[in-house]
């Protein structure tokens, strides 16, 4: 049977009356190890509809660590919620106390609608939260997503279009948030020119002034013909018109689940369109919260160096891709099967290692 067939391994979803809280966690594999995934804040159509986003979510993690080499399953939650209102102290309690009942196969973090001051906060309610900076090397996971990011992008390029340096290359880049807005500044010093849009005109503003970018409404940025289009705000934002229609080179971007649905994948492939998986070159946030939660729980010997440690599993997100393409390339695939396809072998054959 094929993993995917199996589904989440558990799944709470949970109300309390008291605080208002009402989120759903998804530990889709604990097979490499504890089920790490950020936390999501949002208001979903409707709890199913979020439901499904935290399991789509929650396996796209599984992938996601086990190709980064980090010891971990993949698990997502996500809390039915204005994004924009800032959660109660009662609600965070209640969250942290859900979570301490997994006993430690769920580990969380942040993502979109979750931020730093949240995550200190639980950080002193349970173990089982990472990314709070605590240990002196660590903190915000985004800027490390974004160089990752970057890193694949470029990588993509090179690959696809055979251009050694992303000097006047075009990028469409939708959502300015944590991780866009900190792509964007690799991507202007790169020399790379830049299309961006926001449903925040002042991200928007700050960006084309400060890297002479050009602004573009929200519903225009994928009807426009660029090198990259690189999809930083939803997932879903992929879909099969827009794969059919759309006039890029290649799709590289933080946003996780980019692709409404695997055969998405498919037709950017059969038109030759390169896609760069989003769990592939979005795992820097995930290394560095992960290597936290190591840290933390004593994983490492003295010699141990931070900095080292993450920065190689980041930059090994270059060869990972390109062992990606090579392959897609050899068995006339989309990278998105394949790179499925190596997540796979590795949760099901060899375990992931833990070098110092
Ligand atoms: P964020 O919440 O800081 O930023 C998202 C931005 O997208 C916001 O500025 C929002 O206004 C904008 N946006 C939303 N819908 C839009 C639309 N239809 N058109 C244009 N802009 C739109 O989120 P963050 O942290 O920057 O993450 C971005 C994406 O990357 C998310 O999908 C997240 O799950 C993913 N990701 C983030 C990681 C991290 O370390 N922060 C790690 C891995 C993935």
């Amino acid at each position: 049977m094929e993993f995917k067939d199996l589904g989440c391994e558990e799944l709470v979803v949970r109300r309390c009356a008291q605080t208002g809280l009402h989120a759903a966690i998804a530990i889709h594999s604990t097979e490499l190890g504890p089920a790490a995934g950020g936390c999501r804040r949002w208001r979903y159509v409707d709890t199913g509809h979020g439901i499904t986003d935290a399991q789509r979510l929650a396996e796209g993690m599984t992938y996601k660590n086990a190709l980064a080499d980090i010891p971990f399953g993949g698990g997502k939650s996500v809390i039915f919620a204005d994004q924009n209102k800032v959660p109660t102290p009662a609600q965070l309690d209640r969250f942290a106390q859900w979570i301490n009942e997994l006993n430690g196969r769920y580990v969380t973090a942040e993502d979109v609608g979750m931020g730093l001051d949240q995550m200190r906060y639980m950080a002193e309610r349970t173990a089982f939260v990472s990314g709070a900076g605590l240990h002196g090397f660590g903190g915000d996971p985004s800027p490390k997503t974004a160089y990752g990011v970057f890193l694949g992008l470029k990588t993509a390029v090179q690959h696809h279009l055979g251009r050694e340096h992303l000097y006047g290359i075009t990028v469409a880049v939708q959502g300015l948030g944590a991780v866009g807005m900190s792509l964007c500044h690799w991507l202007a010093r790169a020399g790379a020119s830049l299309f961006v849009t926001d449903l925040d005109a002042g991200r928007v503003a700050h960006v084309v002034k400060k890297y002479d970018a050009r602004g573009v409404p929200a519903d225009e940025i994928t009807k426009l013909k660029v090198d990259v289009f690189a999809p930083c705000a939803l997932g879903g934002v992929m879909d099969g018109a827009l794969a059919e229609s759309c006039d890029f080179a290649v799709v590289a971007g933080a946003a996780n689940n980019q692709l409404l649905d695997d055969s998405v994948g498919d037709v950017l492939a059969e038109r030759g369109i390169f896609y760069a998986p989003d769990f592939v070159i979005n795992a820097g946030g995930v290394v560095s919260v992960a290597h936290e939660h190591l840290m933390a729980n004593g994983a490492f010997g003295d010699d141990h160096n931070a900095e080292t440690w993450v920065g190689d599993r980041i930059e090994g997100i270059r060869s990972r891709l390109l062992d990606i393409a090579r392959r897609a390339g050899n068995e006339g695939l989309g990278t998105h099967r394949v790179a499925k396809q190596i997540a796979l072998e590795k949760i099901t054959g060899t375990s992931a290692t833990l070098a110092a």
